[in-house]
């Protein structure tokens, strides 16, 4: 379907032309005076200048052609030169109707189909997920399931970092504690034992000790850094480590992003590109891009224009090792080859910004990818604590990402609990998807490049803008649907959307129409925010309407249907919406 406001603005441009103004000047915008009217157009003012004459002449022009349209119930002309619009109630209602009969709510389908790849997720192996994980992984999913809606074939990556220092911290802690085991015998030629010699949570511990140490003492990193670049080249016991490492973390990781309601098409790790990389190498040197520079190879990036520092992109360190930015090169020239891919886009923490700059200047520069590609980085903020600061447990720790899942749960748990009696099990059910509401909503509401602080209480709340607010907005209208089919009503059957009678229906019949503005431009700005912001206006309407009229007391068995199928479309609406940000809605709450 047409956007409505394109079927408003083909009205105003053909009467403009009509009139003797050229047809650009009829370009419409949505009404910043709603008191006034509901969409408007300011072209006669632009205009008055290139006709030299008063733009209310010009207004007047302009609307006398209008008066008799089936599409406007007033076009007035004001002073100094503004055209007010407000919509005839029965085109309005016919284009709600329409929606409610057309695939995706009349969402035009996308004719240009693109590859698109979206990478996030990006955690590391042999790291428990914590909340530094949450937003990659909340808006990454909300960004591909937002593309794959519009039309295009769209693929998630996980990208499992897989491939640097923490593998060589862990095997240099390893072999500390236990130098004897035969990973570490460079004579032992046999097969190296099936079972990994560790668990998960020895592995959680062992990390982050590792880590620590060799913040303390450069012997120790030193060696770290070894065991990374000869794991990297190869060397048999390390890579049989590594493999063992790489077993014990993924089905931890799943298990997470699982209770996220998050899931990738792809679970590729950084390693996957390993064989790409001489190659490549080689091709920078010898195009002339790539140099050796204090026994590194690199490769300068920076560009005449810029007003701040970017260092070279290095290739390869001066131990042979790789970089972060060489395996995400060769990912990009393995997402060329496997998928085609016209957009690649990295949803990754905003403080990653200057890596991305000299990978995609890197990745331009040297031919990974032609103009036609599109590199897209998605920066995300900092999740804050309420004190301001970047999140972390009551004693200072990393909180881990399952431990914040279970305490959102519990906390709307306790409040399901407050005021009534429900069974257990079906309550913690209930709790889980508010929960999930209630966090992925509280990060999803804000534009994904700013800060914002995590406040259970605040999230948790069912007033507000919050998640559990729009799912009670569902829950409200699957129980009046409900309560219709025990009166013996049939809500398959033909129902049509009546003109609305008051002010508060037009307002949601206005703001339904807007539907697809709203998921083109948050797919345009990979901006899910836009999603929240529409999804909670239209609850806001759907709670006046509901307010102002009974529904299933109607007497005008005509109107009651209008109104059901109105509700079966905000539900559906809202529905759809919370599906593209990641969450659902439960039978009741
Ligand atoms: N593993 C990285 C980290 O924890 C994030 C990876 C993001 N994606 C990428 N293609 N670099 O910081």
């Amino acid at each position: 379907m047409k956007r409505i406001i394109e079927l408003i603005e083909d009205k105003m441009k053909n009467s403009f032309k009509e009139a003797g103004y050229d047809e650009t000047y009829g370009t419409v915008n949505i009404s910043n005076r709603p008191d006034l009217c509901q969409y408007q157009c300011n072209g006669a003012m632009a205009a008055a200048k290139s006709y030299h004459k008063a733009p209310i002449m010009i207004a007047n022009d302009v609307t006398a052609l209008l008066k008799d349209n089936v599409v406007f119930e007033k076009v007035e002309a004001v002073n100094p030169g503004f055209i007010n619009i407000t919509l005839a109630p029965k085109f309005l209602a016919d284009y709600i109707d329409d929606m409610r009969k057309s695939d995706k709510y009349g969402l035009e389908p996308c004719g240009d189909v693109k590859k698109i790849i979206v990478d996030y997720g990006g955690p590391n192996v042999a790291k428990p997920l914590h909340v530094g994980h949450l937003r990659a992984a909340i808006i990454g999913e909300s960004v591909k399931r937002i593309a794959r809606y519009v039309g295009h074939d769209v693929i998630g990556d996980v990208h499992l970092g897989d491939w640097g220092l923490q593998i060589g911290l862990i095997i240099t802690e390893l072999e500390k504690r236990s130098p004897e085991l035969p990973y570490f015998d460079e004579n032992y030629t046999g097969e190296y034992p099936a079972e990994p010699p560790f668990t998960m949570s020895e592995l959680e511990e062992i990390y982050p000790c590792a880590s620590a140490y060799s913040k303390e003492n450069p012997e120790y990193l030193a060696r770290a850094q070894q065991a990374t670049a000869d794991f990297q080249n190869g060397k048999r016991g390390y890579i049989a480590l590594w493999k063992h490492i790489i077993d014990v973390s993924i089905p931890d990781i799943k298990k997470n992003y699982d209770k996220l309601n998050v899931s990738f098409d792809l679970w590729k790790k950084e390693s996957d590109v390993k064989g790409y990389i001489p190659d490549m190498v080689e091709m920078m040197k010898e195009k002339g891009y790539a140099y050796e520079s204090d026994g590194a190879i690199v490769v300068d990036v920076k560009e005449e224009s810029d007003t701040k520092e970017i260092p070279p992109c290095i290739l390869l360190k001066s131990n042979g090792a790789t970089n972060y930015g060489t395996t995400d090169l060769a990912t990009i020239i393995e997402r060329i080859r496997l998928f085609n891919a016209d957009r690649i886009i990295y949803v990754v923490d905003k403080r990653q910004s200057l890596h991305f700059e000299q990978v995609f200047r890197c990745a331009r520069k040297t031919g990974l990818v032609n103009d036609d590609t599109d590199l897209v980085f998605v920066g995300f903020g900092t999740m804050n604590g309420k004190d301001g600061k970047p999140f972390k447990t009551r004693d200072g720790g990393v909180l881990r990402l399952e431990t914040l899942i279970a305490e959102i749960g519990d906390a709307v748990y306790d409040r399901i609990m407050e005021n009534r009696n429900m069974d257990e099990h079906e309550a913690r059910e209930i709790a889980a998807k508010i929960g999930l509401s209630a966090l992925k909503y509280g990060d999803l509401s804000n534009q994904a490049s700013k800060d914002y602080v995590f406040d259970v209480d605040r999230f948790i709340s069912f007033e507000g803008n919050t998640g559990p607010y729009i799912l009670y907005v569902i829950v409200r209208i699957k129980s009046v649907l409900a309560k219709y089919k025990e009166m013996g009503g049939d809500i398959k059957k033909s129902m049509k959307i009546l003109p609305a009678a008051g002010k508060s229906e037009t307002d949601i019949y206005l703001c339904l129409s807007k539907f697809q503005d709203c998921i083109m431009s948050a797919y345009k700005d990979n901006a899910p925010h836009k999603i929240c912001q529409y999804i909670y206006e239209l609850s806001n309407a759907f709670n006046s309407f509901y307010h102002d009229n009974k529904i299933l007391s109607e007497e005008n068995e005509e109107r009651k249907e209008s109104f059901l199928a109105l509700l079966m479309l905000v539900k559906d609406i809202l529905e759809q919406c919370i599906d593209l940000l990641g969450f659902e809605a439960p039978e009741k709450m």
